[in-house]
């Protein structure tokens, strides 16, 4: 039985006291039980939603951090100053990163190999702009972006790896991909990962889907059989919208 997993990553969102607010009213409502549920913060918020949310059972994610360990990079945040705020998990390879921040496959490489070295859970992210969709070749795209990526690592540290699969055209877009187009990019992610590693590891991977997920379509998205849960953008700076998200999966 894999993992289900529903985080909301919060993008540039919420000052400090936006943030408590937010938290006070979730952390009454939240039941995690079978299902795990993630928050990815803004960096300044990371140590007070830490704190906030340590005893109601919700992760604390990072929406990125810099491969090196220290050193001249003004603005960048490392893997030891995350850990240090309690911060044990970290989001890699969103396409915003990739679109504004020229975020590479093999600059992500290099932070997929510095999380893993701090013992880090990785949410790494890959999909396909809208070009790709309408010509046929998003399986060609996902499939370099994994392995170029991500495949670098050992099949023990999978233990530590989510993958979210987020078509750049259905992000922020209200334009959510189809049951069908989910299931069939998340069955080809798994059986990638099968062909390069093992039936094993490609069955313990959970993988989320994230693209204008909603109240109203998260149920039928998340019942698809590859599947295992969702990488929330808009919906989850509501409280009512993603705690309907994360009952979904009841
Ligand atoms: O990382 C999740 C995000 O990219 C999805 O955003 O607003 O379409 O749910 P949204």
């Amino acid at each position: 039985m894999r993992r289900k997993i529903v985080a909301g990553n919060w993008k540039m969102n919420y000052d400090l006291s936006e943030t408590e607010s937010f938290l006070s009213s979730f952390k009454e409502q939240v039941r995690p039980e079978d299902v795990e549920v993630m928050i990815a913060p803004a960096f300044t918020n990371l140590n007070h939603a830490f704190k906030s949310l340590r005893d109601h059972d919700v992760k604390v994610v990072a929406q990125n951090m810099h491969q090196c360990e220290s050193g001249a990079y003004t603005g960048e945040i490392s893997a030891k100053m995350l850990l240090s705020v309690g911060v044990k998990s970290v989001i890699l390879g969103h396409s915003e990163r990739r679109e504004y921040f020229n975020e590479t496959n093999k600059t992500l490489a290099e932070k997929v190999e510095t999380a893993l070295k701090h013992e880090m859970a990785i949410i790494f992210c890959v999909g396909e702009e809208e070009d790709k969709r309408d010509n046929g070749t998003y399986f060609d795209f996902v499939k370099k972006q994994l392995s170029e990526g991500l495949f670098h690592i050992s099949k023990e540290d999978w233990k530590s790896v989510i993958v979210a699969y987020e078509p750049i055209w259905a992000i922020g877009t209200g334009k959510t991909a189809s049951p069908e187009q989910v299931q069939e990019m998340h069955e080809f992610i798994r059986n990638t990962i099968q062909n390069d590693f093992s039936e094993g590891v490609a069955e313990g991977v959970p993988i989320l889907y994230g693209g204008s997920v909603k109240p109203d379509n998260a149920k039928e998205i998340f019942s698809k059989e590859d599947v295992d849960g969702g990488l929330i953008g808009g919906a989850s700076l509501e409280v009512e919208s993603f705690m309907k998200i994360i009952n979904a999966f009841k």
